[in-house]
């Protein structure tokens, strides 16, 4: 039987008269990959805020690791670690720097050898000694996700992980985090690359208006949306022209 790592039940949220959230249900099974999509401000950083303990919901019910977000916020903390739409470096520290600083801040009995280890996985150890004010914005974010590994928590939240990275950086994020499930993390990430959703997730949920439309494999949302038939060939549909489908958006041609 699989176990669910994070419960989401009847979620609302509002930001003064702006209803953002209006009843959120899904679960997410543990060591499983799961991709939230939706559009610009449907809401996906709000939900993980949430389920991160950095905001409360106004109803409704979330769990991480079996706690409460709301009535157990530390042990929600202990479990997680997240890696925010923003990076969260520290500009004026070395990449070396930074990572000891987070594993100290876990309180790891080893912050160099850890530190060690996640530059030479991101392929940072030649600018391990730089500050990170002189880092591209790939290894900025290459950094940040290091960062979050720090200290091997069951569940990994990732808000956008890949955004702005060129497609070699972009594909070494996808590696790690398909190695990072294999081994038992459960991930839940937002993504606006759609390729990212069909290459990484076990289940891709789509938020819209408020509620989630759609919670499916890929597998399953393109049986909802048989190929098209262009004359003569079959054209397997893309998560694009379902997620453009779904959200009731005309498709760009
Ligand atoms: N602190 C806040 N105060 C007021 N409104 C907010 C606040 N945070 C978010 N919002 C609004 O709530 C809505 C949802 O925002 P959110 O950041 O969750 O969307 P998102 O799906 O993550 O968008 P994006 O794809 O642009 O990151 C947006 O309309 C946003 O402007
Ligand atoms: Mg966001």
């Amino acid at each position: 039987m699989s176990s669910i790592a994070v419960h989401v039940q009847g979620l609302h949220m509002a930001y003064n008269q702006l209803q953002v959230l209006k009843g959120v249900d899904f679960d997410v099974e543990t060591g499983s990959i799961f991709a939230l999509l939706g559009s610009n401000g449907a809401g996906k950083t709000t939900i993980i805020k949430i389920l991160t303990t950095l905001l409360q919901q106004d109803a409704g019910f979330a769990s991480v690791n079996g706690f409460d977000v709301a009535a157990m916020p530390n042990r929600v903390r202990e479990s997680i670690s997240l890696t925010g739409q923003f990076a969260a470096v520290d500009d004026m520290l070395t990449g070396r720097e930074n990572l000891r600083m987070i594993a100290r801040l876990r309180h790891l009995a080893q912050p160099r050898q850890v530190a060690d280890d996640l530059l030479q996985r991101f392929g940072l150890t030649d600018a391990a000694d730089r500050r990170v004010s002189t880092y591209s914005g790939g290894m900025r974010r290459r950094l940040d996700i290091a960062m979050s590994l720090v200290g091997n928590v069951p569940v990994l939240f990732l808000d956008e992980p890949t955004t702005g990275l060129d497609p070699e950086a972009r594909i070494a994020v996808w590696t790690m985090i398909k190695t990072l499930a294999a081994d038992g993390v459960t991930v839940f990430l937002t993504t606006q690359y759609l390729e990212e959703a069909e290459q990484l997730a076990d289940r891709i949920a789509i938020l819209h208006e408020g509620t989630i439309i759609a919670n499916d494999t890929l597998a399953e949302l393109k049986k909802r949306f048989p190929p098209a038939e262009v004359e003569y060939v079959e054209k397997q549909r893309s998560l694009e022209e379902i997620f453009l489908s779904m959200i009731g958006t005309k498709e760009r041609s």
